[in-house]
């Protein structure tokens, strides 16, 4: 097959060279991108009077015939044609003979590749920040279902202090936004048009750089032709955004383990996001948090793979940067995946109410409750920190809770304990009193919810 830039060449490299060479196994992902690059192309072409009206017709309806085809992915590559650009623009004179050369005036493979990435993005990222909010809306439904669920909140993995199940969700909405805040942020890098930097240089041809951005809706271009060729900012900040919410779904992910363990017995998982064990029959394993966990690692792998490409190279255009492709391909995939999973699991898991609560009684974790109402009540809290130091010391040997213990043991302690402690010293009422701005109480997390409604209707 001849190459389409074959004309210096006097020998031609084997099979297995080209092949090395080759992207066309993976950026056949852009087809649909990079023709709709070549019909904006093609219709500023012909209003610059660059070709004229009947050439760019002949080209435009060629293209669409290409991109109905490809629609119907029945279009065949050729591993010869080195990548997706040459295999279209060979199809294109296949189909409306030599004229189909002309697409290419003013345009280089290093602008045309850039503008495919681009839009390819463009789509992804938008669809990405409509999933996000999807398992938002997951999240708040189930928050909203238990804002009076109590359970152990914990730190260092210890039981710290009760909180409202609702009020652990919700911390997860926070970062979700965060991440959508990000990607919002990476869209206004994606969508600038570096159309018609050409090679690195620009071109002497007339060609109007602001009509294809126009045409393709892109809400600038770029400034300098070599940064427009040169620049994967955009895709760094999406493997960097994606990896920064990879981080959170891993973290959740975790806790999901953990929480459907027997151990901890927090939640079920549905059946529909468990799998067995095929020697164990009790196992229901909580296979899709655990993949995710792991997925994780590979969209860190991606973002480091992109950084090191990047890094050694001069300006402007160099081969390496085909390696840009695959790490951005797996990573939309991943992200995609791992949303819409999280959003089914969150929406369909049991919440274990009793045992949540139960677990909030079986320990010290109303401890802070008994220093804050000594402080309440005048003594210095380093000082009622070590009081009550001293009493969990005491149930510790004695073997019971705080709440075991008989007025006058507490009294003993301090003077300052009166009948009402009882009161402070259950779970609940100690998670309903936390009504700081942010903190767990009941009222407080009404309220968030409220708040975090908002962030999800269209503005
Ligand atoms: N397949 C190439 C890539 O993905 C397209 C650009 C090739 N440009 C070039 N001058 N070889 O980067």
């Amino acid at each position: 097959m001849k190459k389409l830039w074959g004309g210096r060449f006097t020998k031609s490299a084997e099979e297995w060279v080209d092949e090395f060479g080759a992207s066309i196994s993976f950026d056949q992902e852009l087809v649909l991108e990079d023709i709709d690059g070549s019909i904006a192309h093609v219709a500023m072409l012909s209003e610059t009077g660059i070709l004229t009206l009947e050439e760019a017709e002949k080209i435009k309806a060629g293209l669409l015939i290409l991109k109905e085809k490809a629609e119907k992915e029945e279009l065949e590559f050729s591993v010869k044609l080195e990548d997706i650009h040459l295999n279209l623009e060979s199809q294109l004179t296949e189909l409306i003979g030599p004229v189909g050369g002309k697409l290419h005036t003013g345009r280089s493979r290093n602008d045309q590749v850039a503008t495919d990435m681009h839009l390819y993005l463009r789509k992804q990222v938008q669809s990405i920040i409509s999933l996000l909010e999807e398992l938002q809306g997951a999240l708040l439904e189930k928050a909203e279902a238990n804002i009076e669920t109590i359970m152990p909140g914990y730190t260092h993995l210890q039981r710290a202090q009760p909180i409202s199940f609702a009020h652990h969700l919700m911390a997860y909405f926070w970062m979700f936004e965060r991440d959508k805040a990000r990607y919002k942020e990476n869209l206004s890098r994606v969508n600038v048009s570096p159309l018609g930097a050409g090679a690195l240089a620009g071109t002497t041809f007339p060609i109007d750089r602001y009509k294809t951005a126009e045409l393709l809706e892109f809400g600038s271009i770029y400034e300098n032709s070599m940064d427009a060729v040169s620049d994967r900012d955009f895709i760094l900040e999406f493997l960097s955004t994606s990896s920064i919410l990879m981080m959170h779904l891993s973290r959740f992910s975790e806790e999901i383990i953990l929480w459907s363990s027997q151990e901890f017995k927090f939640i079920e998982l549905d059946d529909s996001f468990s799998t067995g064990s095929s020697i164990m029959p009790q196992k229901k394993n909580p296979d899709m948090a655990e993949l995710i966990r792991g997925k994780t690692g590979r969209v860190y792998g991606n973002l480091m793979g992109l950084l090191t490409v990047l890094k050694g190279l001069p300006l402007a255009y160099n081969k390496d940067m085909q390696e840009d492709k695959e790490g951005m391909f797996d990573t939309v995939k991943t992200v995609v995946g791992s949303l819409k999973i999280f959003a089914g699991m969150v929406q369909t898991m049991k919440v274990q109410t009793d045992t949540m609560e139960q677990a909030t009684k079986n320990d010290f974790s109303n401890a802070t409750e008994l220093a804050d109402y000594l402080s309440d009540k005048g003594m210095p809290f380093r000082e009622a920190h070590e009081v009550v130091g001293k009493l969990v010391l005491h149930c510790v040997q004695k073997q019971c809770f705080l709440a075991d213990l008989p007025l006058e043991e507490l009294q003993a302690a301090s003077t300052l304990f009166e009948g009402d402690i009882y009161e402070v010293l259950n779970p609940r009422t100690a998670v309903q009193r936390r009504n700081s701005a942010g903190g767990t109480g009941f009222l407080q997390v009404e309220q968030a919810i409220q708040k975090a409604k908002k962030c999800l209707e269209p503005l």
